[in-house]
């Protein structure tokens, strides 16, 4: 699968909400750091973490077990499962969040907002 993604404090900072429909066409326009910004493949058998490392992004985490949310996304388009044993609580799997140590997309392509530990319903979980 071929990711697009964006650094949520980028989001946040610019005033942008996650629901926003034209989120990820403002994030092309921006000039963003390659950092905040970008694209990158997901390997069969990696997950959605392993291939931003294998990228060089230096992504949080912390449990890398699906213990702790310090790596969660939220995906904006495409699919990406969740296992059935994490942390997470329903509200928030039910708003496209997911943890990346756990989980990888399963669509060609998808968008995920990274660093959503920042968001206040995901830090106030945080371990
Ligand atoms: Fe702890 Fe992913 S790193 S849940």
């Amino acid at each position: 699968p071929l990711v697009e993604f964006l650094n949520f404090e980028v989001l946040d900072d610019r005033g942008w909400a996650l629901d926003d429909d034209d989120l990820f066409e403002k994030a092309a326009a921006a000039d963003l750091d390659t950092a905040d910004y970008g694209r990158f493949y997901v390997e069969p058998n990696d997950t959605l973490l392993e291939a931003a490392e294998r990228n060089e992004f230096a992504w949080p985490f912390a449990c890398r077990g699906g213990a702790c949310t310090n790596c969660a996304v939220a995906v904006v388009d495409g699919e990406m499962p969740s296992p059935a044993s994490h942390i997470l609580p329903p509200d928030l799997t039910e708003k496209g969040i997911r943890l990346s140590c756990i989980a990888a997309p399963v669509t060609d392509d998808a968008k995920v907002v990274y660093n959503l530990k920042h968001l206040p319903e995901v830090s106030e979980l945080l371990l």
